[in-house]
């Protein structure tokens, strides 16, 4: 593999709020959603590598698929510490990183911090799930900003420096609408931003010509809208 090859960054959406980030010769998935995603183009057993997790919170359609694979591939966990424990105590998982709002991590080479979201958290069998967060991720020279589940809140302008790229949900309804999102834009200041956590059901389904019109007019950010399964650098 070529010096190139091996420092490369990019990133795939697989439809809903699953994302997998690549550095170089990691893998690192959030919120894997994939058996049971109807916007999905792949299982779970289709998944060919995997060194770490993120997971923003603890519902269904971001964590179905993590403990697979967890186990499959011996990946490390990272979320908050109640999320980490359940996937130990229930799932046998047993690499995990617990962490809390404001903590910072290190984990597949990259270094992520969780911050905050407005959302809430419960585990698919009703535990407690504790808070909802984001993350933010520094890979490389670059910083990623991954919202989870939230709506708008003006602590976004202070979540880090500077942005190269934020994945923020416009779906509405469980998160914030692509209005919304419009006013994150503008406090967050991200290089670029990708929709998330859209069009998987008929609830959350929206029109992403529109917004990345509105975003090239209304916010300074270059809007990229992926293609499911198609990696794309930023
Ligand atoms: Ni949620
Ligand atoms: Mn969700």
């Amino acid at each position: 593999m070529s010096s190139t090859e091996s420092n490369v960054i990019d990133l795939t959406w697989y439809g809903h709020a699953t994302w997998r980030l690549r550095s170089g010769e990691k893998s690192i998935w959030i919120d894997p959603f994939l058996n049971d995603n109807p916007s999905c183009p792949i299982k779970s057993a289709e998944v060919e590598g995997c060194d770490a997790i993120l997971l923003t919170h603890g519902h269904f359609d971001h964590v179905a698929d993590a403990a697979e694979l967890a186990n499959r591939f011996g990946a490390t966990l990272v979320a908050n510490y109640e999320i980490v424990q359940w996937f130990s105590a229930n799932h046998k998982v047993a690499n995990g990183i617990g962490m809390n709002i404001g903590g910072r991590t290190t984990v597949a080479g990259i270094s992520v911090k969780m911050v905050p979201a407005i959302h809430s958290s419960s585990l698919p069998d009703g535990s407690y799930g504790g808070l909802a967060g984001g993350f933010v991720v520094a890979v490389g020279q670059k910083t990623i900003y991954t919202a989870g589940d939230t709506c708008v809140f003006s602590d976004m302008s202070r979540l880090a420096t500077q942005i190269d790229l934020a994945i923020l949900p416009i779906g509405d309804l469980f998160t914030m609408g692509p209005e919304d999102s419009l006013e994150a834009i503008r406090l967050l200041q991200p290089r670029t931003v990708v929709p998330s956590h859209y069009n998987t059901w008929p609830p959350i389904a929206q029109d992403t010509d529109k917004w990345a019109q509105d975003v090239r007019l209304h916010t300074p950010s270059h809007p990229i809208v992926p293609i499911i399964g198609s990696p794309f650098s930023f």
